[in-house]
């Protein structure tokens, strides 16, 4: 990880000095940095703990784009905080945020195609553009307040499973760009990516500190499992008493609460739990087809701790 950070920060860099000044800001609050450790860990568990320069790149890339897409998503959920720290919208406005968002968009693909990596390039455009396509997703169905739970399946799969997907399908392509592990560790990534999304939603619903605000998803009329399910299993006049509150109430902080709470008594939080449970223990199933070894032991600690994280 300390050569992949190296490598990450000079991938950033610009002959423009804002933008190095707002990059700079950006490596120096890093994330968790789950995307590129599973990676790594694909790779190394499936060729005997070795890595390659392709291995490197695609971590670079895939960390590059989730940078990019954070730096959006606050945009476009008029977030001001993000990894304990002000956004970049919080601090420069929309403007150089939408087009910081892109310049590392752009940095990340070139850093494929400058190197030829074009098997690499293909995985990560098609999560680029399911990602795209689940955030439009998500606010189309915010506007209409009319999202089942397969819907929200689909939305989580394309805007955070994906890209998980990714980097799991990259991290076996970076080594054993022709074997049918490719495939496999794609669909263990996105399992895993179903987990997280879940994981992520059930935190807005919980007072932690975790570096970003909560309590937000009701005020952008985001409705995510917990309250998917709340409301299909209560009296039809709660329903309409939710859906009310959301539609033209949801800055009401009082109201806002009450929602929370309705959503918590119908038990939609125990329930997501136990989805998110289910997606893990998929991904762990597929895990244990494979040999014995160091990287799929870290690659099972990864798994678990996708949902007993803290932040
Ligand atoms: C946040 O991802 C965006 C989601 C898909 C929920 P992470 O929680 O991995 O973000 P960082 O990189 O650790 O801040
Ligand atoms: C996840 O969306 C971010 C992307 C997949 C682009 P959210 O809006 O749910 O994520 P957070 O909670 O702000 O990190
Ligand atoms: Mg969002
Ligand atoms: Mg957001």
């Amino acid at each position: 990880m300390e050569k992949f950070e190296s490598k990450f920060r000079d991938s950033m860099t610009s002959k423009v000095a804002l933008l190095n000044r707002i990059t700079h800001y950006i490596v120096n609050r890093k994330g968790k940095q789950m995307r590129p450790m599973f990676v790594f860990l694909t790779a190394k568990l499936l060729n005997n703990g070795e890595v390659n320069e392709r291995t490197y790149r695609g971590a670079s890339v895939i960390e590059l784009i989730h940078t990019a897409t954070l730096v959006h998503d606050d945009v476009v959920d008029e977030s001001n905080k993000r990894r304990g720290f002000f956004s970049i919208n919080a601090l420069w406005k929309n403007k150089i945020a939408v087009l910081v968002g892109d310049y590392l968009l752009s940095k990340g693909l070139l850093l494929s195609i400058d190197n030829g990596d074009f098997d690499l390039l293909k995985i990560i455009s098609v999560a680029v553009r399911e990602m795209s396509e689940g955030e439009l997703l998500q606010i189309e169905k915010a506007r209409r307040l009319d999202i089942t739970e397969e819907v929200y399946y689909e939305i989580i799969r394309q805007k955070t499973a994906t890209l998980i997907a990714a980097c799991c399908s990259l991290g076996a392509c970076s080594v054993k760009p022709d074997s049918t592990d490719v495939e496999t560790f794609r669909k263990f990534g996105e399992l895993c990516g179903m987990a997280f999304q879940i994981k992520d939603d059930l935190f807005d619903y919980g007072g932690q500190k975790i570096g970003k605000p909560t309590g937000i998803d009701i005020k952008e009329q985001k409705m995510t499992l917990p309250l998917i399910y709340a409301l299909n299993h209560c009296a039809k006049k709660e329903k309409s008493w939710a859906i009310n509150s959301i539609k033209n109430h949801n800055k009401d902080k009082k109201r806002v609460k009450q929602v929370i709470a309705f959503v918590k008594e119908k038990g939609g939080l125990d329930y997501a739990v136990g989805q998110m449970l289910q997606y893990r223990d998929e991904a762990l199933e597929l895990l244990s087809t494979y040999p014995e070894s160091d990287y799929k032991a870290a690659l099972e600690l990864m798994v678990n701790y996708v949902v007993d994280r803290k932040k």
